[in-house]
């Protein structure tokens, strides 16, 4: 396999990466010169905006991961249900879906009426409107942790939120999180994210930041994903200074990689034993895997969890979910939580509207999206495994992880054998067949995407292997 090799560090869609962007690439299984030059040639709008942007806005790009797209990144000038159309006039059905906050698809009807309602009456008010109680009860029936709910902008603004909450109400300073997991662009957590093997090595075991700039933390402990013993370890040795256990309860970021059987239960128990919160982050699971997120689907209940992406319909917000306890001191203020545009009327609107959606029928949309996202993982998986290739599609409808290595990934460092720049060639041949994806193999439903929509997908899988 012509893998860029573990550590290398091209090619996986993380911040230190420069994402297969390898331009002597030989001619390969997935002709990836020529795609490149077919789809180069069908996107001069992009190419010259982004030549453009460049010279005003940092990198081009107004989040640093959005540069790895490949050739080059694409501007857009519309979206609708399941497809966007980039400034050229190229139509691509979408699994990027914004990088997961599109649940409902590219501006659902539902979402626009509502958004339109809301704008004539005010865009922001800095003080309470009916919306946000409404919103909150919404949250409060849906989600299995929450007595209390709170709200902000982002996903990272509000596991910062949960970190304050849990050493507020542990008076201790240090939390425990998973390799390859992330929580936001923070200093605090943005450490120990794919990590390459050098760095690894070089960590004696410590937790490893991702770029420059930031301030060396002591507060992460980070141990790999699945491991019982060393997170019993972490606490033999560090447990009376750890206020909580974070973790994605499936690992979105580092290949959709699922917990093994007993251990959401046991980290659990390992917390409470420990006096520690459980706190799961669900910026990306929460409302997709299910309306109650990945606590729903998995039936381990946290004492926090975040959420943020498809909470919003497509709008910025994020929620702090969790038990009165807990969420009590926010309320009685004891622990700040704060933000000039928490709780925006417009964003709240979105949020009613796309909750309200999602929420009909007993969990049709739900049934739906695991439905055609299995028909489409699958189906997929057995088209590459018949053209001969190593596939593994990780995760599972709503969100799934298709890689090129030989055995499904456990843990990150496992995952690192993946063959990445593979994967961006298919990617790109996807795109030249008119499928957009992201960079890192992970893959987004909406409920507009159907079962023509799956079919089509699959024919662009069959003429990308060629
Ligand atoms: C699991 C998880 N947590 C936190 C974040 C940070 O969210 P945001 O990008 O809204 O700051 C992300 C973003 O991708 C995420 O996937």
């Amino acid at each position: 396999m012509r893998g860029r090799g573990p550590g290398a560090g091209g090619g996986r869609g993380g911040y230190c990466d420069n994402s297969g962007l390898d331009m002597a690439t030989p001619p390969n299984r997935w002709n990836a010169a020529r795609r490149e030059e077919s789809v180069r040639s069908k996107t001069g709008g992009s190419l010259a905006r982004y030549a453009r942007a460049q010279k005003s806005l940092a990198g081009g790009v107004s989040t640093a991961l959005r540069r790895s797209a490949r050739p080059s990144p694409l501007y857009f000038e519309r979206g609708s249900g399941a497809r966007i159309t980039d400034v050229d006039g190229n139509v691509y059905l979408d699994y990027t879906l914004a990088w997961g906050p599109l649940i409902l698809g590219h501006a659902p009807e539902v979402v626009n009426r509502a958004i339109e309602a809301q704008l004539g009456k005010g865009h922001t008010f800095g003080a309470q409107h009916d919306l946000e109680y409404e919103v909150a009860e919404m949250l409060c029936r849906a989600i299995p942790c929450a007595d209390l709910v709170a709200f902000a902008n982002s996903g990272t603004e509000i596991v910062q939120v949960a970190l304050r909450v849990a050493r507020a109400a542990t008076g201790r300073t240090k939390y425990l999180k998973f390799e390859g997991h992330y929580h936001g662009w923070d200093d605090s957590v943005l450490v120990s994210y794919r990590p390459t093997r050098q760095q690894i090595e070089a960590s004696g075991g410590a937790a490893i930041p991702v770029g420059l700039g930031q301030r060396p933390g002591r507060e992460a402990v980070a141990v790999e994903w699945n491991d019982r013993a060393a997170v019993e370890r972490a606490f033999d040795e560090a447990g009376a200074d750890i206020a909580a256990i974070v973790c994605e309860p499936l690992l979105c970021n580092s290949g959709c990689l699922a917990a093994e059987p007993g251990v959401l239960a046991f980290l659990r128990e390992i917390s409470s034993r420990h006096g520690a919160l459980l706190i799961f982050d669900e910026v990306i699971t929460g409302f997709r895997l299910a309306l109650g997120g990945a606590q729903q689907h998995y039936g381990i209940v946290p004492d926090l969890a975040t959420f943020a992406k498809a909470a919003g319909g497509g709008l910025p917000l994020s929620v702090l979910a969790g038990r009165r306890e807990y969420m009590g001191l926010i309320g009685e203020g004891k622990v700040v939580h704060a933000g000039t545009l928490n709780g925006n009327p417009i964003v709240l609107a979105a949020a009613k509207a796309a909750l309200e959606e999602l929420s009909q029928d007993d969990g049709a949309a739900y049934r739906g999206l695991w439905a055609r996202g299995e028909e489409l993982r699958t189906g997929m998986e057995s088209l590459l495994r018949t053209a001969g290739l190593p596939v593994v599609a990780a995760g599972g409808g709503p969100v799934f992880h298709i890689s090129f290595q030989e055995r499904p990934a456990r843990t990150y460092r496992e995952s690192m054998a993946a063959d990445t720049a593979m994967y961006s060639d298919f990617a790109l041949a996807l795109l030249d067949e008119g499928v957009l994806v992201l960079p890192d193999g992970r893959w987004y439903l909406s409920t507009a995407h159907g079962v023509n929509d799956v079919e089509q997908t699959l024919e662009a899988v069959r003429r990308a292997i060629g």
